[in-house]
């Protein structure tokens, strides 16, 4: 008989329940107004789906936007120039961005104050990296993003460094980013804002991808922390698929499998994991 283990720590993290819970806390008291979210609440189609049902609508153009309406901010939160113009439009915006995502707006705005030029490590286009260098800006400060090692030659020179990280940056990336700036900089300050969802997801396909003949990675195909952990997962063990929900699941790459494991992105609701278990159940049965 087949074994099928799933993470201990597949699925929604905490910053992303908390958005949901009170975007359908906004939902239930202005049925009669216009909500959105600016830009889907999570990365995941089928979830956005689910709210748009309940009158959660994304937004995707400012035409679209009235005086009244309420706008909600997602657990990646945004530039504070953004939501000072969302404000001054006469809109209702409810703050949902992640409490872990504050911090990093925090550690920057600290890290300004006290004279370092500051490395946000992380992807320059994701929308959470995007609000935290519009902290940067508003405290006046210097600082650029880092993609990649290469990013690093551009501040060759500069004496004193501090150091953030996107929530979901990989630990690895950090730490690399970490040593070789250490090797240079007079000083360096080094805040560690990855979040600890992140890690435990991550910790759990390092434990989990070698161990099972086949890998499973649940989540938006346009969710960066989901497909990171099928890189790690991809790496670790080649038998490594992502899927986004049970239908996608093809019984050919079930040839042979003792062992599946099964993983999902902070973004993937609970109702999507259990699909693909029972999917899985029924190939293997
Ligand atoms: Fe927040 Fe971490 Fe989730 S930063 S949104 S709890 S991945």
């Amino acid at each position: 008989m087949a074994e099928i283990i799933v993470a201990p720590h597949a699925g929604f993290c905490f910053g992303v329940k908390r958005a949901i819970n009170i975007a359908e806390r906004v939902s239930r008291e202005k049925k009669d107004k216009n909500i959105w979210s600016m830009g889907p609440l999570i990365h995941n189609p089928q979830e956005v789906e689910r709210l748009r049902k309940k009158g959660i609508r994304v937004w995707e153009s400012e035409k679209e936007l009235n005086e009244g309406d309420t706008i909600i901010i997602r657990s990646h939160g945004i530039p504070p120039q953004k939501e000072g113009e969302l404000k001054e439009r006469g809109l209702r915006v409810v703050d949902a961005t992640c409490p872990y995502v504050k911090a990093v707006h925090q550690a920057v705005e600290k890290l300004v104050g006290e004279g370092y030029y500051v490395l946000i490590v992380g992807e320059k286009d994701h929308p959470e990296v995007i609000g935290t260098v519009g902290y940067l800006k508003k405290a006046g400060g210097e600082g650029m993003v880092v993609e990649s090692k290469e990013d690093l030659e551009k501040i060759r020179g500069v004496e004193k460094v501090g150091i953030v990280a996107q929530t979901t940056q990989n630990e690895q990336f950090f730490k690399e980013v970490v040593g070789e700036i250490a090797l240079w900089a007079k000083e360096v300050k080094v805040i560690n804002t990855i979040c600890n969802a992140t890690s435990e997801r991550q910790e759990d396909v390092y434990e989990l991808a070698p161990k099972v003949d086949l890998m499973l990675i649940v989540g938006g195909k346009n969710s960066g922390n989901t497909r990171r952990l099928y890189e790690i997962s991809r790496s670790l063990n080649p038998r490594s698929y992502h899927v986004e929900t049970a239908e996608e699941l093809r019984e050919d790459w079930f040839a042979n499998a003792e062992t599946v494991g099964i993983t999902a992105g902070a973004s993937t609701p609970d109702w999507i994991i259990d699909e693909v278990k029972k999917r899985v159940e029924e190939i293997l049965r």
